[in-house]
Order: structure tokens, then C-alpha cells, then sequence
């Protein structure tokens, strides 16, 4: 059910200094996106009047990473603080909306239904303002939720200006909340900036609300873990532990087999059928898509690729915008850059590169290969070490081979170049000129075999060196025994001999 009462406010202008980056904290990435985003998605299907993002730092990337989520930019400069940061978005929120739903732009975990569930309670409990809390085992850092004796909430405390009693509170504020407008507005002009930031804490609204007499509510959120921030980089990493285990746990779920699952790297738009195994150390990137019955062996790293059904890869493959028909097989050490296409029962082997390369039906380049800017036909089998000299120093050219094509190894095709249906080509050939359909195309020097090349070498090698035989151990047999020589160069000239043996 949307929520037309209501617009969204996510606040992602401040910069975090815990991270000692050069980068803002809500374009930090988990999960496969930035912070924000995942923000904005989970926001999106409320169906608000309208998902406002309040930016400052690095404020054109962060608007264009949610803009695609229909987010619309509030620019807060200079960046004063959060309550500020609503008091700059009021005009774009205008005077349509009932409610305002906030959301901090570094907690990605939380899910739509959360926001929902937070914005009924809102809108039934009839509150000036409705906060989600949760219980956390180490509450450090974050600011606390002051009940009153009757268990009404009085005010939030942020961590810096806790009391030595308040420590012990862990009841959180996440920062997420529901504020009824007519309520906000005057609440965030009396806002002052009386803590050790200089800054217009969006928290101290509540208390000015309590004071005044208003609902604040607060829901405790069923999984405190949804609520967690990403302060630092520990928690960054904590937090995106967290995505990666959903998504396997979801694939698991839909019938994929996934060995040492906590080794295994799948972000959020990959999708995989059922009956697939995924051995450890896999990667399955960006927007992959893998049918049924596929097995990504050890080490793979998959990007932007399609595979479809009983697809085999086999160790330590690296694939990036690709396209793997059923049954095609590739690996162990294959490197298939992108627009590289093998169709359905086609193989590529050990480290073969392949670049904007289709392989047809049954085509097969198993060992040691250069393929780029190459069409290969049906059943062509292209022999070890072979490679498309696709560059000229200037531009890329096509190399085109037929059906049934056998490529002998080690040969060159000089593009552009054409290698016709059913042809041969000699291993070792450097083929410059087509080949027509069925004939052998041959490029290399012809063999020439020289009878007793070898025993004839020696001989003269001999007679160059003065009458030495042709073997040196003989040779030095005979030379030990001389009585001419001192019994010095006799060592020297056993001590070498001895380490050969
Ligand atoms: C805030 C809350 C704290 C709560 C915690 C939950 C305040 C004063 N404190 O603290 O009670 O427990 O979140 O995670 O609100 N931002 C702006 N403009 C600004 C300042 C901040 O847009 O001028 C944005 C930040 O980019 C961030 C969000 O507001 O996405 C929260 O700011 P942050 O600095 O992370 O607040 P915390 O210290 O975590
Ligand atoms: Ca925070």
C-alpha cells in the first residue's frame, strides 16, 4: 500500500571523518552498492509522494547514485547538522505532504517493510513524532532513548552528552523516524546548536516535543540488526558480511549448492538456477546470470555474464560481459574479456584469452590462445598457441573461420583474413591471404633434413680445436696420465669433473 501522506528524506550530506576517506561515507559500498543506495531501494516501494536525498559532500555523485531510484537532490551547504538538514529540505518537501518519513543515508540494512510497519504506527498512533529503537548489546556511539517513568519517550541522548547513569541505557535512536510536519517545523526553528559539534542535532526535536506536551512514540525494531550505521570501517565490512550471507542464503534457498558459502562473493543482481554448484572462493559480479545445472568451480571470477544451462567452469576463470551457451565448458585459466560468445557445447581451455570473439556450436580452442575480433564456425577446432593477430598498430581487424575448420597449432592469422568452411590450416603457418573453403592453406618455410649433419659438425669442431677427439671425457683420460704436467693443474682439472658426476 503506498503512502501518499507521506514523503521520504534521506539524510546523506555529512562527510564522516571515521573513515579517513577521501570518499563521502554514503557512497561507500556493501552488498554490491553504495550506502545511499541501498537506502533509496529499500525506500522506493513505499510509494510516497515524493523520496527527497539531502546531499553536501560530493554532492553530483551521491544525487546521481540514487537519481535511477527516482530520488530527487536537496543540496545542504554548508552542512550544519540533522536537524539542519530538514530545515534546508523544507521547501522541497512543500506543504502537500502530511508526514515526513527520515532516514539516515548510512544504514542500508533496513527493509521496506520496517519503514512501512514504522509509518502506519506513525500515522494510527496519531504522533507528533515516531522514532524506531533498538536494542543493541554495545549501544557505544550511538545516541539513547530517554524514557520517562511511565515509559514514555523524553528526549534522545547523544553518546558525547551521556550521563554516567544514561551509559547504561541501550535503547538506541536509528535514526529512522516519522515526524507529523505542522509538529516539526516549529520544533526545528527553536533548535540550537549547544553540543560539542556547533551543530542543529535533529534529535533534540524530541525532546522540545515531549516538553510541549506531543506523542512521541517508539517502535523497538523486531532485528536490531537492520538499524546498525556504518561509522567505520570495521562496520562497513561487518555490514556487508551481512548482505553477501543474505543473498547466498536466498540462492541456497532456490536450490543452489554453495561450498564454504562464507568464501563466496555474490552481489545482489545475480541471479542462478537451481542444481548449480558453486565451490569456494567463487565471484559472481554486477548483473551475472547463471541457468540450471552449472558448476563454477573454485576461484572463478564472473562478471555481467550469462551462462546458460550445465555450463562447466573450471577453476580460476576470469569472465567479464560474456555469453556462455549451454553446455559450454571453460578453464581451468580462462580469460574471456568482454563480447566474448561461446555457444551451446563450445569449450575453451587452458589459458586461452578470448575478446569479442563467437565461438559457434561445438567449436573448441583448448590450450594457450590469443582470440580477438574473431567469428569461429561450428565444430572449427583451433589448434594450441593459436592467435588472431587482430591489431596493426592502428586499428583492430576480423578474422573470420568457417564450419569444421581445423586450425593447426601455433598459427597466426593475420587479420583481416578469412579461413573458408571445412578448411586446413598447417600448424606453425602465418596466414596472411584467405584460405579457401576445403583447401590446406600452408605458410611456413619447407622442412629441409640433413643426413649426418650432426657427427659432421663435431668432426670439424675438432679439427678447429687441434686434433682434440671429438668426446672431452675421453679427452681427459687420456691427458691425467701425462707426466709433463704439475700435480696442481692435475687438481684443477679433476675438481670440475668430480662435480659433473
Ligand atoms: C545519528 C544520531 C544518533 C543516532 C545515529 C544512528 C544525530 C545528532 N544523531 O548520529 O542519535 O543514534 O545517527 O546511526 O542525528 N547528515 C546530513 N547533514 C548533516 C549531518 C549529517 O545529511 O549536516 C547525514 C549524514 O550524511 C548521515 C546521517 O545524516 O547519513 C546521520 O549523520 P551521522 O553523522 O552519521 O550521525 P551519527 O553520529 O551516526
Ligand atoms: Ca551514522
Amino acid at each position: 500500500m503506498a503512502l501518499p501522506d507521506f514523503v521520504v528524506v534521506i539524510l546523506a550530506a555529512g562527510k564522516s571523518t571515521r573513515l579517513r576517506s577521501n570518499l563521502t561515507k554514503v557512497l561507500h559500498r556493501v552488498g554490491g552498492h553504495p550506502l545511499v543506495e541501498h537506502v533509496a531501494r529499500a525506500c522506493r516501494p513505499l510509494g510516497a509522494r515524493a523520496l527527497l536525498v539531502v546531499v553536501g559532500h560530493q554532492s553530483d555523485e551521491v544525487a546521481a547514485a540514487v537519481a535511477p531510484l527516482g530520488a530527487r537532490a536537496v543540496l545542504q551547504q554548508p552542512q550544519r547538522g540533522t536537524g539542519h538538514a530538514l530545515v534546508v529540505a523544507r521547501k522541497a518537501i512543500g506543504g502537500r505532504a502530511k508526514y515526513a518519513l527520515v532516514v539516515p543515508g548510512d544504514a542500508p540494512l533496513t527493509r521496506t517493510e520496517t519503514l512501512r510497519s514504522l509509518a502506519r504506527a506513525h500515522q494510527t498512533g496519531q504522533a507528533a513524532a515516531t522514532i524506531l529503537s533498538a536494542q543493541l548489546a554495545d549501544p557505544t556511539g550511538y545516541g539513547r532513548i530517554l524514557r520517562s517513568q511511565d515509559g514514555r519517550v523524553a528526549a534522545i541522548v547523544e553518546q558525547s552528552a551521556l550521563t554516567e547513569d544514561q551509559r547504561g541505557i541501550s535503547e538506541i535512536n536509528s535514526s529512522i523516524y516519522c515526524f507529523t510536519l505542522a509538529k516539526l517545523w516549529p520544533c526545528l526553528a527553536q533548535l540550537r546548536p549547544a553540543n560539542v559539534h556547533r551543530e542543529l542535532y535533529l534529535t533534540d526535536v524530541i525532546a522540545l516535543l515531549s516538553q510541549q506536551g506531543e506523542t512521541v512514540l517508539a517502535q523497538v525494531a523486531a532485528d536490531p540488526q537492520e538499524v546498525l550505521g556504518c561509522n567505520t570501517r570495521a562496520e562497513l565490512s561487518e555490514v556487508d558480511r551481512t548482505f553477501r550471507q543474505r543473498k547466498r542464503d536466498a540462492l541456497m534457498e532456490a536450490g543452489v549448492s554453495i561450498l564454504l558459502p562464507e568464501t563466496v562473493l555474490i552481489d545482489p543482481e545475480v541471479e542462478v538456477g537451481a542444481d548449480t554448484v558453486l565451490e569456494p572462493c567463487v565471484q559472481l559480479l554486477g548483473r551475472t546470470r547463471i541457468g540450471r545445472g552449472c558448476t563454477v568451480r573454485t576461484g572463478s571470477v564472473l562478471r555481467d555474464t550469462l551462462l546458460g544451462d550445465a555450463v562447466i567452469v573450471e577453476p580460476h576463470c576470469v569472465v567479464v560481459s560474456s555469453r556462455l551457451g549451454n553446455g559450454a565448458m571453460i578453464g581451468p585459466f580462462a580469460r574471456l574479456r568482454p563480447q566474448a560468445e561461446l555457444r551451446a557445447g563450445a569449450r575453451v581451455g587452458n589459458f586461452v584469452e578470448v575478446k569479442k570473439t563467437v565461438l559457434a556450436e561445438g567449436a573448441k580452442a583448448m590450450h594457450l590462445s590469443y582470440l580477438g575480433d574473431a567469428r569461429i564456425g561450428a565444430h572449427t577446432n583451433i589448434g594450441a598457441g593459436t592467435i588472431t593477430c587482430n591489431y596493426d598498430g592502428t586499428r583492430k581487424h576480423p578474422t573470420t573461420i568457417g564450419k569444421r575448420v581445423f586450425i593447426g597449432s601455433d598459427t597466426a592469422l593475420v587479420a583481416p583474413v578469412r579461413v573458408g568452411d571445412g578448411a586446413y590450416v598447417a600448424a606453425g603457418s602465418t596466414i596472411t591471404d584467405n584460405v579457401p573453403p576445403g583447401a590446406l592453406g600452408i605458410a611456413r618455410g619447407r622442412q629441409v633434413n640433413k643426413p649426418g649433419w650432426v657427427a659432421a659438425r663435431r668432426r670439424e669442431a675438432a679439427a678447429a680445436h687441434g686434433a682434440r677427439p671429438a668426446s672431452k671425457r675421453a679427452s681427459r683420460k687420456k691427458s691425467r696420465p701425462k707426466p709433463r704436467r704439475s700435480a696442481g693443474a692435475a687438481r684443477k682439472r679433476r675438481k670440475p669433473s668430480r662435480r659433473r658426476r
